[in-house]
């Protein structure tokens, strides 16, 4: 085991009508003027923007508001919320809705908070050292980024898609009520499942050794979301699913399925960053068609991990070989995957591409991320290539 430092200071409320302890919230830490921050229809549909601003109203809380967020986050929308928040002099944010508008929100805050450009936190030019605080009231379990420290935008002038990681940028509070998941349509409740999935076997699939309380932390967490999402395809409004998914979903991602790993592999995401900045594809769909490519290209350095997982979260009987078994446990995965409806490829993407865009976006990969990426196998540009072409 690895040494680590485990802090998620993030408050969880949880529960239907969580929402309604909004106020007391922003009283607790302290807002006096408020952004509330949201993306396109979905906060406006189910009233939920309208009750929010009621609970401001009632509380006497002032606020303005920026939506208008678009999944894979822009930057130039970060710009316009700094912007704004200065103008109308914002202490506190308050995020409503998925990964997109919350890393939106994130990035406005510490743009403020650090006084600099907000690409400069991503593209490694500035230290992220301090922030305006962020509160979320989530719409959509996938990102976890409700408690992570972590938030990944989009540079819509050059088309990079890249991450800011930095303590200061964990939200103070989460709003986790499953009834506001209700809405979420099919495809978006699916991409979301497979990214909470992704979060814990980016740690879980590495180079680290075995870690028997963080592993079956992460084996029941894979195990609670390949079956609740199963169960949301039949029945969306299954509360309890709902519930358990939106939980798995924060404690995926806020650090606690890598305590004592090796940092994590996290290859997949960086992979599909690349496609999600060029072709605009939803995040979790970008993982899953890069995934088996991925998982095939590195099994045999970290077999033992891949022999594990396939065994303890994925429910293959070990009957056979180890590599027989973590081959199946990677079928096991990528089934999962075409049950809830999501692809497996670059093409069920409904994307082709010629070689020369493939070496393109294997180049742009390697380039961003500072030339090698992850821990089964340090990929280098050529790797990336292949993978890439394997996922075709
Ligand atoms: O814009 P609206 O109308 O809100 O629609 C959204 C969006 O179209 C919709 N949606 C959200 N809540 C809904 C709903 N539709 C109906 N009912 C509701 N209750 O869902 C669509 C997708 O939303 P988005 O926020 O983009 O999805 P997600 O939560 O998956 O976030 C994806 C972003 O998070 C980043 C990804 O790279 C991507 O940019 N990530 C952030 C991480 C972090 N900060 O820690 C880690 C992740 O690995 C990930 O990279
Ligand atoms: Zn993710």
């Amino acid at each position: 085991m690895y040494e680590f430092v485990y802090c998620t200071p993030t408050k969880v409320v949880f529960g239907e009508n969580a929402e309604s302890k909004l106020g007391g919230l922003l009283k607790e830490y302290g807002a006096k003027k408020v952004l509330l921050h949201y993306g396109g229809g979905s906060a406006l549909k189910g009233g939920l923007l309208t009750r929010v601003r009621w609970l401001l109203e009632e509380d006497g809380i002032a606020f303005v508001e920026l939506g208008g967020v678009k999944p894979n986050p822009r930057l130039s929308l970060v710009e316009e919320g700094v912007a704004l928040c200065k103008s109308e002099g914002v202490d506190f944010i308050v995020a409503i809705g998925g990964g997109s508008v919350i890393d939106s929100a994130k990035a406005i805050g510490m743009a403020i908070g650090t006084g600099c450009a907000p690409w400069d936190l991503y593209s490694g030019g500035a230290k992220p050292s301090a922030t305006l605080p962020v509160g979320v009231i989530l719409t959509l379990s996938a990102s976890g980024s409700e408690m992570s420290n972590s938030s990944v935008i989009t540079n819509d002038y050059t088309q990079v898609k890249k991450g800011c990681t930095a303590e200061v940028s964990r939200p103070v509070f989460a709003i986790l009520n499953p009834a506001l998941t209700f809405t979420v349509p099919p495809y978006a409740t699916a991409c979301g499942c497979a990214d909470i999935a992704m979060h814990t076997m980016e740690r879980y699939l590495s180079g680290g050794n075995s870690l028997r309380v963080t592993d079956a932390i992460g084996e029941e967490i894979v195990r609670t979301v390949t079956a609740c999402a199963k169960q949301l395809v039949k029945n969306p409004q299954d509360y309890e699913a709902r519930a358990n998914v939106m939980w798995a979903g924060s404690l995926s991602h806020n650090g606690l399925t890598g305590c004592g790993g090796d940092g994590g592999d996290w290859a997949t995401h960086t992979l599909g960053h690349e496609l999600s900045a060029l072709y605009d594809v939803a995040h979790g769909a970008a993982l899953t068609a890069l995934w088996g490519a991925w998982a095939r290209y590195v099994y045999r350095n970290v077999l033992g991990r891949f022999y594990t997982f396939a065994v303890q979260a994925m429910g293959v009987r070990p009957n056979g070989s180890k590599e027989e078994i973590a081959l199946k446990g990677i079928e096991a995965v990528e089934d999962w995957f075409r049950a809830i409806g999501l692809p497996t490829s670059i093409g069920g993407l409904g994307i082709t591409l010629t070689d020369e865009q493939v070496r393109d976006m294997a180049h742009r990969c390697a380039e961003h991320c500072g030339g090698v990426k992850g821990s089964c196998v340090a990929l280098k540009e050529e790797d990336m290539y292949e993978i890439y072409k394997a996922a075709l």
